[in-house]
């Protein structure tokens, strides 16, 4: 069967078995723009954006919508998303200038990082970017010293640790007390954070943030953290902290396997929303706006990586190796994170699966394995096959490892495929070399 649920929306089989994504076939997206090439659905772009921003306006309408750039961007996306109504989160000089280049409004963009170089912090505010989310107290000074010297007052929100652990991946779990990320609660460090944010002359703290991790499946941990971090904030309300924005981060979780039920959207608005409410009522005190910042449950379903099969090795009795023309490259997800995708035969959609079979890379390394154990139709060489889920995280970690060139991003809508992003060329790989 197939795996509907992980495809963008658009996503159908058509009458010969072939995959056709935002009305384009497969096989036509990889003779036009070769493979791999990264697919990435328009509408299911735009309908997660609305979804984010409505569920939780519905609830609680003063919310800002900051879509994480670190999960892919570009500055076609860049626009898109502009035209969606969402603000950006950028966590380092260089997603920060792609936001400047593509125009976008710097007002509702959050610079976050545990650590921000001065050479950044100073680009953040020489382009009166809207928020810098302190991270550390060598950036409190430091941003503080460089906002003076601006002659600038720059709006801040504090990166607190609430200490809860949100069960995901060790490596995307970011929230606990033994993190490199943001103020411990726990510790003191985040009362000494507060205190010293609302004495420097030029920082103008005006909330809180907590990111836990990612992606996050369980509700609880968000109620938990929003309860804990809300309390916090309370106790220095006499010392003077205004708490207009809340930002409980992103996480939120996507299926990446057909087996796997993410909430959605409107239950984890519904459980950041209403403890919230809940939480300030019982403080008696006003409700924050609400900062969220979705990054994968935005781009990861609208993407599809579409790889062409070379060499088959069968080593009976052992594996199947099914060898395609990308790997940790363009996905580096299952070397680092024992991430698992579905994967479709592009051509053969609805096929009867025949063989169990591991879907390698061309990388020189063994563990350069895409999917480990998939029972997919009879392959041959040439054939085209499909990783759903894939707009997160994959072209966004992307190396030149080997000195292979990185993968062409296209976009899809109504039968049109527009190039965004060219594959890069063995001169690009060059580019920066001295000789
Ligand atoms: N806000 C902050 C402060 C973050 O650190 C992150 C992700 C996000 C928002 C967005 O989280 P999302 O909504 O995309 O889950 N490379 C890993 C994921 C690392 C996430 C880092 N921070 C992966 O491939 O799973």
């Amino acid at each position: 069967m197939f795996p509907q649920s992980v495809f963008p929306d658009t996503a159908k089989v058509d009458s010969q078995g072939e995959l056709v994504l935002g009305g384009c076939r497969a096989s036509d997206l990889a003779d036009e723009y070769g493979t791999p090439v990264y697919v990435l659905d328009e509408e299911t772009l735009r309908a997660r954006c609305r979804s984010f921003i409505d569920e939780f306006r519905k609830l609680h309408p003063a919310t800002h919508v900051s879509y994480a750039c670190k999960a892919y961007i570009n500055p076609a996306l860049a626009r898109l998303f502009e035209e969606e109504g969402m603000g950006f989160d950028v966590v380092s000089g260089g997603e920060l200038a792609l936001a400047i280049n593509s125009q976008v409004s710097l007002d509702e963009v959050y610079f976050h990082g545990n650590n921000k170089t001065p050479q950044e912090l100073s680009e953040a505010l020489e382009n009166n970017i809207g928020w810098v989310v302190v991270d550390s107290f060598y950036e409190m000074d430091l941003l503080d010293r460089l906002a003076g010297e601006a002659g600038k007052t720059q709006d801040i929100l504090i990166r607190v640790s609430p200490g809860i652990d949100p069960h995901t991946h060790v490596y995307t779990t970011t929230g606990i007390l033994d993190s490199k990320f943001g103020f411990s609660i726990q510790t003191g460090d985040a009362a000494n954070a507060v205190r010293m944010g609302l004495a420097a002359k030029n920082l103008n703290l005006r909330g809180l943030h907590f990111h836990l991790g990612s992606p996050i499946f369980e509700l609880e941990p968000y109620r938990a953290a929003v309860d804990l971090v809300l309390r916090f904030a309370a106790e220095f309300r006499e010392e003077g902290l205004e708490l207009q924005r809340f930002s409980p981060g992103g996480g939120f979780a996507i299926g990446y396997t057909r087996d796997q039920e993410p909430p959605p959207v409107s239950a984890y608005a519904e459980a950041i929303v209403s403890t919230m409410t809940a939480t300030c009522q019982d403080l008696k005190m006003d409700l924050p706006s609400l900062v969220i910042e979705p990054g994968r449950a935005i781009i990861g379903p609208a993407g599809v990586a579409i790889y062409r099969i070379g060499a088959i090795k069968d080593v009976p009795g052992v594996r199947k190796f099914v060898s395609v023309d990308g790997g940790m490259g363009d996905n580096i997800r299952p070397a680092l994170y024992q991430a698992q995708y579905e994967v479709v035969a592009a051509g053969k959609a609805n096929w009867e699966p025949e063989e169990k079979v591991t879907i390698a890379g061309k990388y020189c390394e063994s563990g350069d394995l895409l999917a480990t154990d998939v029972m997919l139709p009879k392959l041959e060489s040439g054939d085209l096959l499909a990783i759903p889920a894939a707009g997160a995280y994959c072209p966004s970690m992307a190396s030149n490892y080997n000195m292979n060139p990185r993968p062409p991003m296209v976009l899809v809508k109504d039968g049109k495929s527009r190039l965004i992003r060219r594959r890069e060329s063995y001169q690009d790989l060059m580019h920066c070399d001295v000789v």
